[in-house]
C-alpha cells in the first residue's frame, strides 16, 4: 500500500461547498489548509494538518476564475507532495482547459494535455474527475483517471419528474451517444440538433435529426459555459414544434450572458450539477443537484482499492 491507511480530503477555494458536502457524506472533517495571496496576488498555501504517509484528496474544480483554480492545485499538490503524503488524488470535479484537445488548427496549442502534464508533474499519483468534455482526455494522463459520469443523478431526477411524451435532446451530433444512453435509460425518443459552428462563438441550426413535434424535450449537454449553444438548441426544438423545453447539464460554467440568456428563454427548467459554485447564478427555474454523493462513495473506493465501475450506474 502507498499510505498508511489514513485518508484526508482538503479543498482549495474554487468550490468549498462540494468539498463540505463530500465529507459530510464521508463524515470526516474536512482537513485544515489555507490559501492566501502575496501582496503582488502571488497564490500560497499551507496544509495545516500533518499528512505523512496520508493519503491525500485534494478537491478543486479548475472552473474561473480557472487560472487561479488551477494554480492552487498545483500548489497544493506540490505542497502535499513536499509534505510527504503517501499518495495524492487531484479530485476535479470541473476539468477546464478541456474544450482545447486537439490541433484543429495550425500553430494552436492543446491546452487540455498541458493541463494533464502540469497535474502529473506537480506530484498527483492519481485524478478522479466527472465528464470530462472529451473522454480520451483520460489519455493525456499517464497515471490512473477514474472518470465518473453526473448522468446517474442527472437521470434519476429526470425520471421521477414522470415528464409524459419524452424526447432527449441532443444539442449536436457529438454528444448524441450520450443523448442515446439517456433516452434509452428513460424510456423517451432520441433527437439530435444537427448544426454547424460558424466561427469560435457562434453556431447555426441547420436540422433537427428525428422528431420533437408535439413532444417535451430534454436537451442534454456537458456544460453551459455562454448558454449560445443551449438556447440555440432550445430554439431549434420550439421551431421543430416541441413543447415544453427542459435543459441539463453538468458543469455550469455559466459566464458572460448565459444567465440572461437562460432566463430570455422561456425553459422549463435548467438542471444543473454542484461541480462549479452556482453563487450569483440563480434564477427562478433553475434547479442544481449535488454530486456530493458520487464523489463520496468514489473517494470511499479508491482508498479502500474498491471498484468505482459501480458508480457509473449508481
Ligand atoms: C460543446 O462542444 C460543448 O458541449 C458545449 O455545448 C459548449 O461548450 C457550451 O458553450 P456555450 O454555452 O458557450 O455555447
Amino acid at each position: 500500500m502507498t499510505h498508511n491507511g489514513q485518508f484526508k480530503i482538503f479543498t482549495g477555494t474554487s468550490n468549498p461547498a462540494l468539498a463540505e458536502k463530500v465529507c459530510e457524506r464521508l463524515g470526516k472533517p474536512l482537513g485544515d489548509a489555507r490559501v492566501t495571496r502575496f501582496p503582488d496576488g502571488e497564490i500560497d498555501v499551507k496544509i495545516n494538518d500533518d499528512i505523512r504517509g496520508a493519503d491525500v484528496f485534494l478537491v478543486q474544480s479548475t472552473c474561473p476564475p480557472v487560472n487561479d483554480a488551477l494554480m492552487e492545485l498545483l500548489l497544493m499538490i506540490d505542497a502535499s507532495r513536499r509534505a510527504s503524503a503517501g499518495r495524492i488524488t487531484a479530485v476535479l470535479p470541473y476539468y477546464g482547459y478541456a474544450r482545447k484537445d486537439r490541433k484543429d488548427e495550425g500553430r494552436v496549442p492543446i491546452s487540455a494535455r498541458l493541463v494533464a502534464d502540469l497535474i502529473t508533474a506537480a506530484g498527483t499519483s492519481r485524478v478522479l474527475t466527472i465528464d470530462l468534455h472529451t473522454a480520451q482526455i483520460q489519455g493525456f494522463f499517464d497515471i490512473p483517471v477514474d472518470h465518473l459520469y453526473a448522468s446517474p443523478v442527472i437521470k434519476r431526477y429526470i425520471a421521477n419528474k414522470n415528464i409524459p411524451n419524452l424526447t432527449i435532446v441532443s444539442p449536436d451530433v457529438g454528444r448524441s451517444k450520450v443523448a442515446r444512453a439517456y433516452a434509452k435509460r428513460l424510456d423517451a425518443g432520441l433527437a439530435i440538433v444537427d448544426k454547424r459552428r460558424v466561427d469560435a462563438g457562434s453556431t447555426e441550426v441547420l436540422d433537427m435529426i428525428g422528431s420533437v413535434e408535439g413532444r417535451n424535450v430534454f436537451i442534454i449537454d456537458d456544460m453551459i459555459a455562454t448558454g449560445g449553444s443551449i438556447v440555440d438548441a432550445a430554439k431549434a426544438c420550439r421551431k421543430f414544434g416541441a413543447k415544453d423545453v427542459y435543459v441539463a447539464c453538468t458543469h455550469a460554467v455559466m459566464c458572460g450572458p448565459a444567465v440572461q440568456r437562460l432566463m430570455d428563454a422561456q425553459l422549463t427548467e435548467v438542471v444543473v450539477c454542484d461541480t462549479i459554485p452556482m453563487e450569483n447564478k440563480q434564477f427562478p427555474t433553475l434547479k442544481v443537484l449535488t454530486v456530493a454523493d458520487l464523489l463520496a462513495e468514489a473517494i470511499r473506493s479508491i482508498h479502500y482499492s474498491e471498484s468505482v465501475s459501480r458508480l457509473f450506474d449508481m
